[in-house]
């Protein structure tokens, strides 16, 4: 029964860790640097986490413009038993590079995002930027052709492809649009080096005939660089007469510049976080996957800038929908879990009561047997005591004493079957003690053992004794010829009996009949 009920408890036990789910894949992100742009890609990473048909973990490790923190986060990312890791690397460094190439080498595949370095990597996503500074140089070609324009591009780190590659791309544009007077300044991603910049150029144009502010076109690598020329702009005084480009088009920020009017124009730097981990599922799941996978961005101007603002903010709400769904969903899924858990338990609860059950009537069934049992007994004996007809017929089945049998040893009882096996057997000239033993259930050593200790001798020396005995018994109470005796008591031949029978009784059998015929 306790087996059973074991059985059935691993049983229910099983059925409910099956309903555990899937173990999601692991995914790290090493993401260099803080930002709207890094805040909004990294928001739809987290959300994509339950977008997909598989389920995925999504932890994301920030380096903050440090590439020693970096290298340091993805190898330690790396030693969490993740599946894969995306990395925005700070730069092309060596200290990035190697950190990447040990993940590949512990057989991690890497997802490259944004930027990339000279480590190898299995995947790459993000926006094109040497498209992304072509077509901002082109946009402003295109609204400042005739002017003769002075055009000055404040670049992000170099060392970082995104930058290098605007730049590729702007110097491309303005390569094609000779009208314009063309300066480069070389910066990193910060808004003070810009703001710096600016106000630099602004100074001289001051100087050198104010004029040419009202054809000065400034573009910055991204958009919180360009915060940095308008503050420039406003403490020059010189707000709305140079203008502004930069990158991101990020809602709370160049999407907003624009419609201020602070920035003619920026770039919407494509994000889809939701891309990058469909993409690391594909490669977790064995689907095929490009390694190349350029996103799409645009020009927003301030033409278009409330539709893509409206977009922008309507997609980053929907994202933010689909997080409140999703933690919604855990808390009812955690209820039910919790349900669930409480009903197996009530189920096993409901069966230990029904085995607790059961046990007890069958104790209180057996009790009950026990009682009527000993009630009746009571009842035979007082009726046994209260009635002397009945004292009378138990005597009946009484023995009398007298003939009780009188008690034996058990070596008395070793004998008398032994004895009786033998007179049984005797005539049978080949019988053999190991015969005899078996008769009476020893064997052939018990049996040995125990003739000497009881008569002294051997067995075989016992069953002739006997047989001769036998023979003296035949020869004086039996008219049986000698020869007739001999084979009845198991001899061969009468010849070899007579021999025996000499060295026992010292006569010879003819002898004891002849004496016993003169008496
Ligand atoms: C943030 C950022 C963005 C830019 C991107 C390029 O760190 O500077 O503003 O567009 O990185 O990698």
């Amino acid at each position: 029964m306790l087996k059973k009920l074991f059985c059935l408890l691993v049983v229910v036990l099983a059925l409910t860790s099956c309903l555990e789910g899937e173990t999601p894949y692991k995914i790290a992100v090493a993401q260099c640097s803080k930002g709207p742009w890094r805040e909004k890609v990294n928001k739809e990473m987290l959300a994509a986490q339950h977008l997909y048909e598989h389920d995925v973990k999504v932890t994301i490790a920030n380096s903050f413009d440090s590439p020693e923190l970096q290298a340091r986060q993805i190898d330690s990312l790396a030693k969490t038993g993740i599946d894969l890791m995306v990395v925005a690397p700070y730069e092309d460094i060596q200290i990035i590079n190697d950190a990447i190439a040990r993940v590949l080498k512990a057989g991690i595949p890497v997802v490259s995002f944004d930027r990339k370095t000279s480590a190898d990597y299995t995947a790459f996503i993000g926006g094109n930027n040497v498209e992304a500074g072509l077509i901002v140089g082109q946009y402003i070609a295109s609204v400042s052709r005739g002017e003769r324009p002075l055009v000055m591009e404040i670049t992000g780190l170099l060392s970082s492809t995104p930058a290098l590659e605007r730049h590729i791309g702007f110097e491309k544009a303005m390569k094609a649009f000779p009208e314009a007077e063309y300066i480069c300044r070389k910066s990193d991603w910060s808004s003070d080096s810009s703001c710096y910049y600016a106000t630099q150029l602004i100074d001289s144009l001051r100087r050198h005939g104010n004029g040419r502010l009202d054809k000065t076109y400034i573009f910055c690598h991204n958009d919180g660089m360009a915060t940095g020329v308008y503050k420039a702009v406003v403490e020059q005084n010189v707000e709305g007469r140079v203008k502004i480009l930069g990158i991101d088009g990020m809602p709370a920020e160049g999407l907003e510049y624009v419609k201020l009017g602070h920035q003619v124009a920026t770039y919407h730097y494509p994000t889809h976080g939701e891309k990058i981990i469909r993409l690391a599922l594909d490669i977790l799941t064995g689907k095929p996957y490009e390694r190349e996978n350029p996103l799409l961005g645009f020009v927003v101007t301030p033409d278009n800038v409330d539709l893509v603002t409206t977009e922008s903010v309507e997609l980053m709400r929907q994202n933010d929908h689909m997080v409140t769904i999703h933690d919604k969903l855990e808390a009812y899924f955690g209820l039910y879990n919790t349900q669930h858990k409480v009903l197996i338990g009530s189920f096993i609860a409901i069966i230990l009561l029904v085995v607790a059950f059961v046990m007890m009537w069958r104790a209180y069934i057996q009790t009950r047997k026990a009682i009527r049992q000993r009630q009746t007994l009571n009842e035979e004996e007082t009726l046994f005591y209260t009635n002397a007809d009945s004292r009378m017929l138990t005597q009946v089945f009484e023995t009398p004493k007298n003939e009780l049998p009188a008690p034996k040893s058990q070596n008395t009882i070793f004998a008398e079957k032994l004895n009786e096996a033998i007179r049984k057997n005797m005539s049978n000239p080949n019988l053999k003690m190991d015969d005899l033993g078996e008769e009476i259930g020893l064997s052939r050593v018990q049996l040995y053992r125990k003739v000497k200790s009881i008569t002294g001798l051997a067995p075989l020396e016992l069953l002739r004794k006997i047989r001769l005995q036998q023979g003296y018994v035949l020869l004086t109470t039996t008219n049986k010829t000698i020869g007739e005796i001999a084979f009845e008591v198991g001899f061969n031949t009468p010849g070899y009996f007579s021999k025996c029978f000499k060295e026992q009784y010292g006569k010879l059998p003819g002898e004891l009949r002849a004496h016993e015929e003169s008496e």
